[in-house]
């Protein structure tokens, strides 16, 4: 309430009744208690002002605290030294559906969950230990609803004297963090799959594409294990007739007669390299195979030692021997070169490349594609370069993105690039491409091996 200093201007001048009232003496002593009571009442209405600017000053502040709390999307818990919650802020309550009044005063581990509880409960412990409490994340129990995961800090309240008065706790809520994490993780999850499928899918096309390749690469040893074969099933025969003769006891020389028209000596000298050449086709045939499963296997594969020359040469026989118009392969590189590393990668990386420039080639009579296999320092490049057409401009910046093609629906899925650049990557090395000066393009692989046998 405020007070009216004018109000001094009404306190009794006149003179007091009674028998004093004639007395000067008396008189003067009126005056001067008059005056010390004004000067009393002076001060106590300098005072109150104060006091009045003071406590608006202070509601000022209050309010102004009590915004700055209310606005905070943290929660806040104040504690005095022996744990008993003193504030909290309105995201707590609103958090935990709870009144002001009902927490004041009580534990403030009872606010977390029993599994944080643990976690918290050494917080005070800590601090009165002169120890910094670590950031850590606590769940708060929410009635009626799952709890709320906050990323906890905790720092020490000290009084004027710097003596330990309490804790704040400041709670970021991280569920929603927590939650837009999971639908990330889900996402990628998605996304791996998905790219999986992809490149599932551009395998089993380039796979479809290369099958009369292939079926032309086992043909050869198939046709000469046949050929063996039938040339020592008539060795064969040739050899029960001599020995059924040498049976029925015929004469030496009728014997010797018979060997020769037989050609038995031939026949005793071709078997050793006859069933040599077989198991090399039978061989052969296998390790087609095994290129194919692995060509067609969606397993991560171990590095492996091999022969990388060797590893080309098939790419491109596979390739080149489903062309109608073959264009001539021009191979620069050692005979053979033994590294270390993911073979079926390699493999499919190349044959894509090849089956790119045998595409841009066919029709063309003249077709050239130019194979370089370099050892450069730790790192394998294979180039393969073509005289078709070369890569537009505006194709250049798209080449490696899924699914840009310029070929006709049904001929090109637009991920042969994509799926090899990928490759390249996880691998550590990476698949240029660039068109030559005289025409023609130009893709260059590098990868990272182990090199075993140099050249
Ligand atoms: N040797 C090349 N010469 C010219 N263009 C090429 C060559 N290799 C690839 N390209 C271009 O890159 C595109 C993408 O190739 P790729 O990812 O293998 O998919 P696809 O072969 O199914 O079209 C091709 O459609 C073509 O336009
Ligand atoms: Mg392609």
């Amino acid at each position: 309430m405020a007070v009216d200093r004018s109000k001094s201007a009404i306190l009794p001048t006149a003179a007091p009744p009674g028998n004093l009232a004639s007395d000067g003496a008396s008189e003067d002593v009126w005056i001067d208690v008059i005056q010390k009571m004004d000067e009393v009442y002076s001060d106590l209405v300098d005072s109150q002002t104060e006091l009045e600017e003071k406590n608006a000053k202070l509601e000022e502040a209050d309010t102004f605290i009590q915004s700055v709390l209310g606005a905070m999307t943290d929660v806040l818990i104040v504690c005095d030294a022996r744990g008993r919650i003193q504030q909290v802020n309105r995201q707590l309550l609103t958090i935990t559906h709870r009144e002001e009044i009902t927490l004041l005063g009580t534990r403030f581990s009872d606010l977390f969950t029993k599994d944080s509880q643990p976690t918290v409960a050494g917080f005070l412990d800590s601090l009165i230990s002169g120890q910094e409490v670590a950031p850590c994340d606590a769940a708060i129990s929410v009635p009626d609803g799952p709890p709320a995961v906050v990323a906890l800090s905790c720092t020490p309240r000290r009084d004027p004297r710097g003596r330990l008065a309490g804790m704040v706790m400041v709670g970021r809520p991280i569920g929603e963090l927590q939650r837009a994490y999971r639908a990330l993780d889900a996402a990628q999850e998605q996304l791996s799959e998905t790219q999986q499928r992809l490149l599932v899918s551009e395998k089993m096309a380039a796979l479809g594409r290369l099958v009369a390749g292939v079926a032309h690469e086992l043909n050869n040893p198939i046709s000469f294990v046949f050929g063996n074969m039938y040339a020592l099933k008539r060795y064969g025969a040739a050899i029960r007739k001599y020995l059924t003769a040498c049976d029925d006891g015929l004469p030496r020389a009728d014997l010797d007669d018979l060997r020769k028209e037989l050609k038995i000596d031939k026949v005793l000298r071709d078997i050793e390299p006859l069933v040599d050449g077989t198991q090399e086709g039978a061989e052969r045939v296998r390790d087609i195979v095994e290129d194919l499963r692995r060509f067609s296997s969606n397993q991560e594969e171990a590095p492996e030692t091999f022969n990388i020359i060797r590893l080309v040469h098939t790419a491109v026989d596979w390739v080149i021997k489903a062309q109608r118009i073959k264009p001539a392969i021009e191979f620069i590189g050692p005979d053979r070169l033994d590294v270390t590393g993911h073979k079926g990668h390699i493999h499919q990386i190349v044959v894509n490349l090849v089956q790119n420039a045998a595409d841009v080639l066919s029709g063309c009579s003249d077709g050239k594609i130019r194979v370089i296999c370099e050892n450069d320092d730790g790192m394998i490049a294979i180039k393969v370069a073509d005289n078709g057409s070369g890569i537009e401009p505006a194709a250049m910046d798209k080449l490696f993105e899924p699914f840009f093609t310029t070929k006709p629906i049904g001929s090109g899925t637009g991920l042969g690039l994509y799926v090899s650049y990928n490759m390249a990557l996880k691998q550590g090395g990476d698949l240029q491409a660039a068109n030559c000066p005289d025409g023609g393009a130009e893709f260059t692989l590098r990868i990272p091996v182990h090199v075993s046998s140099p050249q």
